[in-house]
C-alpha cells in the first residue's frame, strides 16, 4: 500500500497549478506568427508541435548533434538549446524556408547532385548549417582553425569541416556532404 508522504501537496491542487504561459510573436520563413507558449517551450518544439513545421529534427534534444539547427537573424543556432519565448521579434529561417522542391536553394541541390545523405535525418540541419557557415566565411568570422584570426578566413576544406563539425551525420556521409557545400562555396564566392 502507498502511503501519503506528510507535507506533500494534495494532488489536485499539484494538478490546478498551470504551467506559466506568454505570449511571442516571430517571422519564420517570412510569415508572421504570434504563438501562446509554455515558457518551458523550445524554439524546435515551438516550430514542430506548434507551427507543424517538421523539417527541423529533433535529434539529441540537448545541443549535441546540430540536427535542429535553424537561422536566426541570419545567424544558425541550435534550436533545441533556446527557449522560443527569447525570439520575439526575431527572423527565422528553417529548411522550409531555404527552398522548395520545385525551387530548391543551391545547397539543397547540391546536397541532391552530391548524395550528401542517406536516412536524410540530419539533412536539414547540415544545409542550414551549410548555408550560415558560407555568410561566416564571407562575413570574415574565424573558427578554431583559422591560422590569421585578423585576415579574412580562406574557404579551406579544413575550414569547412571545422565549421560543419557540430552536425553530426549518423550515416557517416560526411564526405559527400563537403563535395556537396565546397561546389556552392565555389560558385559563389
Ligand atoms: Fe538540437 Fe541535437 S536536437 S543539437
Ligand atoms: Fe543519416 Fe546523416 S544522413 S544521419
Amino acid at each position: 500500500m502507498i502511503g501519503v508522504v506528510p507535507g506533500a501537496p494534495a494532488q489536485s491542487q499539484a494538478a490546478s497549478r498551470k504551467a506559466p504561459q506568454a505570449a511571442v510573436a516571430f517571422e519564420v520563413n517570412g510569415k508572421p506568427c504570434s504563438l501562446q507558449l509554455d515558457t518551458r517551450t523550445t524554439l524546435l518544439d515551438a516550430l514542430r508541435e506548434h507551427l507543424r513545421l517538421t523539417g527541423t529534427k529533433k535529434g539529441c534534444d540537448q545541443g549535441q548533434c546540430g540536427a535542429c539547427t535553424v537561422i536566426v537573424n541570419g545567424v544558425r543556432i541550435n534550436s533545441c538549446l533556446t527557449l522560443a519565448v527569447m525570439h520575439q521579434g526575431d527572423r527565422i529561417t528553417t529548411i522550409e524556408g531555404l527552398g522548395q522542391p520545385e525551387r530548391l536553394h543551391p545547397m539543397q541541390a547540391a546536397f541532391v547532385k552530391h548524395d550528401g545523405y542517406q536516412c536524410g535525418y540530419c539533412t536539414p540541419g547540415q544545409i542550414c548549417s551549410a548555408v550560415a557557415v558560407l555568410d561566416e566565411i564571407k562575413s570574415g568570422i574565424p573558427s578554431h582553425v583559422s591560422g590569421d584570426l585578423t585576415a579574412s578566413p580562406e574557404l579551406t576544406n579544413t575550414e569547412l569541416r571545422e565549421r560543419m563539425s557540430g552536425n553530426i551525420c549518423r550515416c557517416g556521409a560526411y564526405s559527400n556532404i563537403a563535395e556537396a557545400i565546397a561546389e556552392v562555396a565555389g560558385s559563389s564566392t
